[in-house]
């Protein structure tokens, strides 16, 4: 591993060690907080270590039209801004990255906001988000020598770990709650070749035995713990950086969980900022569900600086985690970049995730949390109809089909949870008919449909 170039340091009473010195659950043996990894070089302002934003600039478009495979993923194509791995060779990718940045003309359109955009991770190899961060983690876990890689989940990372584990030719342990995960996402952790583990717990009772498991055996965590992943995971900010011709935009909306992503997000933005990259950061904002929501009660209760677990409830099942791990980095992104923490209902997700299916886009329930907390923000009067925003779905609309089918045929939200939301949701359900076999039948239920 690439000591020299990078170090870790704790979050918390920021002790400093080398990857190696690491303990196996990624908590500071000094607080027990998380790490980050730390780039020594970038900090000396004429060091030969520190990039060059122009040259980085010009270096990663010339890489777009380039032949070599790691050009062609989309974190890889970012390499210099992480330097973790000894040698390429041991670089695990399945050209994840390079998502696509779409406009949402409803939506804009609804909200009064021009200038709205979702940045599809769920466009990714195994489908959402986490491909960006696992190529980063299981290259490292390669680079090691490690034969066994675990995480728990609540599904996409699994989905995501199996599948790079499986490339990198490691073997794979997916430790989740059972019954509480969808099907989709099972069925990649099984066919990716996993050793699948179905706890009676929830995700954070998972990922508590599995950090008792990796302190026992020599197996290699993969948890967003795991600072090597958030580092893969900050690359979508430089993308959107990137599409934005480095001009970032004014506001990002992210759903929370676990909260690594929107540290990841945040720390892309911050070291692009650092390194002369960008001029300014965007406000970043998190959304959690209203049954899942300890950051939303940390800040209404002490403004960030202290989280007490709940217990988590919510459809949206990638984010029904009540203890998350990278809350404290999570917390210092919102305060640093002045963005909101808030929640959402279940009505209000189902509404935004079929708002998105109709842009011809669709997501799962865990990213619609983005458009209904910028409804949410717009009705506050919290964002100005000029500024530009930028949703970031996070997981495919394919993931969680059941949900999907649930919400159009009816059976999805209680009439207790639809209160008040009734004839929204009626505009957006489109439910699947029994049409007799003629051609009559079809033209007219086609007629129907139009009112
Ligand atoms: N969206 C989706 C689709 C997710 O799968 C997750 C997390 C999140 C949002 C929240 O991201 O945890 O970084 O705040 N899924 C994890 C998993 C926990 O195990 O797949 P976060």
């Amino acid at each position: 591993m690439n000591d020299s170039l990078h170090q870790l340091r704790c979050f918390g009473c920021r002790a400093r060690v080398t990857g190696a010195e690491a303990k196996p659950d990624f908590r500071c043996a000094l607080c027990g907080d998380l790490f980050e990894v730390e780039y020594p070089g970038w900090s000396q302002r004429k060091g030969p270590d520190r990039p060059n934003p122009g040259a980085l600039k010009w270096l990663w478009r010339e890489r777009r039209c380039s032949s070599e495979e790691l050009d062609h993923s989309g974190v890889w194509r970012f390499r210099e801004l992480l330097p973790i791995l000894d040698s390429f060779d041991n670089i695990v990718t399945l050209r994840e990255g390079n998502t696509p940045l779409y406009h949402l003309p409803r939506a804009s359109k609804a909200l009064g906001i021009d200038q709205l955009f979702a940045k599809h991770q769920g466009m990714n190899p195994t489908g959402s988000f986490k491909d960006t961060g696992m190529t980063a983690a299981m290259s490292v876990a390669k680079e090691r020598g490690f034969e066994w890689v675990a995480c728990a989940s609540t599904g996409n990372t699994s989905a995501a770990m199996a599948a790079y584990a499986a490339r990198a030719g490691l073997r794979s342990l997916v430790v989740i709650p059972e019954g509480k995960i969808a099907w989709g996402k099972l069925s990649q952790a099984m066919d990716y070749g996993a050793v699948t583990c179905q706890l009676k717990a929830d995700f954070d009772g998972c990922l508590r035995l599995l950090t008792q498991i990796v302190n026992e055996a020599p197996i290699y965590l993969l948890n967003s713990v795991n600072p090597y992943r958030l580092e893969g995971q900050k690359t979508p900010a430089l993308e959107i950086a990137e599409t934005f011709d480095w001009n970032v935009p004014d506001h990002l909306i992210v759903p929370g969980g676990n909260l690594g992503n929107s540290s990841a997000l945040g720390k892309g933005f911050r070291e692009m900022h650092e390194l002369g990259l960008v001029a300014r950061l965007p406000r970043i904002s998190v959304i959690q569900a209203a049954g899942a929501n300890p950051l939303v009660r940390s800040f209404e209760t002490s403004h960030g600086a202290a989280l007490e677990p709940v217990e988590a409830h919510t459809r949206a099942t990638a984010i029904r985690i009540g203890n998350p791990a990278s809350w404290r980095k999570a917390a210092r992104v919102i305060q640093e970049t002045g963005g909101w923490c808030l929640d959402v209902t279940e009505a209000e997700i189902a509404i935004a995730k079929a708002a998105v299916g109709a842009e011809g886009l669709g997501c799962e329930p865990a990213s619609a949390v983005t458009l209904a907390g910028l409804k949410k923000l717009r009705a506050q009067g919290a964002i100005e109809p000029g500024e530009t925003v930028v949703l970031m779905l996070t997981g495919h609309a394919l993931k969680d089909a059941d949900y999907t089918i649930d919400f159009h045929r009816g059976t999805l939200l209680t009439d207790e949870e639809s209160v008040g939301l009734e004839s929204e949701i009626e505009g957006l359900r489109r439910n699947a008919q029994v049409v007799e076999a003629t051609p009559a039948a079809v033209l007219a239920a086609m007629k129907d449909s139009v009112g």
